[in-house]
Order: C-alpha cells, then structure tokens, then sequence
C-alpha cells in the first residue's frame, strides 16, 4: 500500500485518482459537518461548488425536503437555510432531509475528487473508522486536504497524520514526503493537538468571527464512527 498526501485540492489531477482510496479532508469544517449531519440521520449530502449550482439544485427538488446549507468567507450564505457550523446540523433540523452544501474548499476538493469510485469523507471527528476502511480496502490511497484558499491548512495536516497513525497499527504502508511530513507533526502534538493546531491561518479566522465552539466540536477525535462514502456526486453513510 502507498498512501500520498496533497496539501490542496489544486495540485491533484484525475490520473494519480484512479484505482486508489481517496480521503478528503477539510477539518474546520466542511467534512467535519458532512458527517454531522449525516450521523444526526440527514438522508444525504450534496456537495456543490458553487452558489448558483446549489439554488439552481434545490429548485428541481421538493423544498420541504432538502436544506441549503454552506459558507462563503466562513459565514453562512444569504437565502440559506444552514450555514458551515456542525452544531447547526443536528438531528431535529437535518433527519430525513437531503443537504445540498457549497463551502469555499471542502466541497470543491470533494469535487475533484469524484474520478475515483472509492472517495470517503475524513476530518477528526472519523479518524479510526477511515483507518479501518483504508486497512479493509486495501489499495494505494491518496489524501486530498482541502487547505485554506489553495494553501497549506494545519488542520487538515493533523488530520492526515491521525489516519496515518491509526493505519500504521492495521497495514504496513509506505508514504510520501507529506504523509511522513503529516505522522511526524500528529506524533508531536498527539497529547494536545490544539497546541499546534491553533497558530493556523483559518482556525484563527473561524475563532474571530465567534465559532469557538464548532473549533472545539471538530477538534473532537473519534467521536463519530462512520465513514460518508461519496458516490456518484453524493455523500451517503454505507
Ligand atoms: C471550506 O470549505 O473552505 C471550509 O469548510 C470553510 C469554513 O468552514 O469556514
């Protein structure tokens, strides 16, 4: 097993896709509310890349079944339903419903993603269960972090490394440079990843505009455990 890391969606292209299991991970918080809503019983989540394709979406489905939800500059769109906090998507609001979510880099790395037919949903509140399902897959794996605004993003880093460590204990792999790059500052910060996690740019950014407490909820490891599989432009737990 080979397992390569890519710090953003940008540097990925469909050919290295191909055959592999690819994770993606936007840790604060698109992937992180994904699986929230999907474990508080959402029927579904639809990740599109933009505004327009989202209303455009929602006007083909019935209104009363689906929730608009997502961020443009960390806060919730104009129109929408729900904005990009986890804590929103709880299970009063989203059971039974089909989420149709546009967030600045999550959904669009989820998007990218969608040439491989073997594309699961990571962020720290999955870390085991992806590590299970990578080990019982069995196939060379391809992490997509979907960064900050095509940079580097330390959460999503974190969380590639606390796969890694989990995988470690399951299958013997080997790895490129950012993957090591990634175990290596997870092993660092193992006992408190806050120490590390907190000098990056967007948690920063989501702790100004108020949202300690989504920072808190998805910095939660293993606190679910499922893994959202996304098939055919569709996120559903399997
Ligand atoms: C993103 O997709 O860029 C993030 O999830 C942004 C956010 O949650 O503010």
């Amino acid at each position: 097993m080979f397992v390569e890391t890519y710090e953003t969606y940008n540097a990925v292209y469909d050919k290295i896709l191909k055959g592999k299991v690819v994770v993606v991970i936007d840790t604060l918080r698109a992937t992180s509310v994904i699986t929230t809503a999907l474990v508080n019983g959402a029927k579904e989540v639809i990740p599109v890349a933009d505004i327009e394709d989202a209303i455009n979406m929602s006007g083909h489905l019935e209104r009363d079944t689906i929730l608009l939800g997502g961020e443009r500059n960390a806060v919730k769109i104009e129109g929408f339903d729900l904005s990009n906090s986890p804590l929103e998507y709880s299970e009063d609001v989203v059971k039974g419903k089909t989420i149709i979510i546009t967030t600045t880099n999550g959904t669009r790395a989820l998007k990218k993603a969608s040439s491989s037919d073997d594309v699961v949903v990571g962020c720290l509140l999955n870390v085991t269960s992806v590590a299970d399902y990578i080990h019982r897959e069995n196939k060379d794996v391809v992490i997509i972090c979907a960064g900050t605004e095509g940079k580097f993003s330390i959460d999503d880093i974190i969380t590639a490394g606390a796969i890694l460590d989990r995988l470690e204990k399951l299958s013997p792999y080997e790895s490129d440079d950012l993957s090591k790059a990634s175990y290596f500052l997870y092993k660092s910060f193992q006992d408190n990843i806050l120490n590390i996690m907190k000098y990056g740019y967007h948690l920063n950014r989501i702790e100004k505009l108020g949202f300690h407490e989504d920072v808190e909820f998805c910095t939660t490891i293993d606190k679910f455990s499922v893994v959202p599989k996304y098939i055919n432009g569709v996120v559903r737990l399997v």
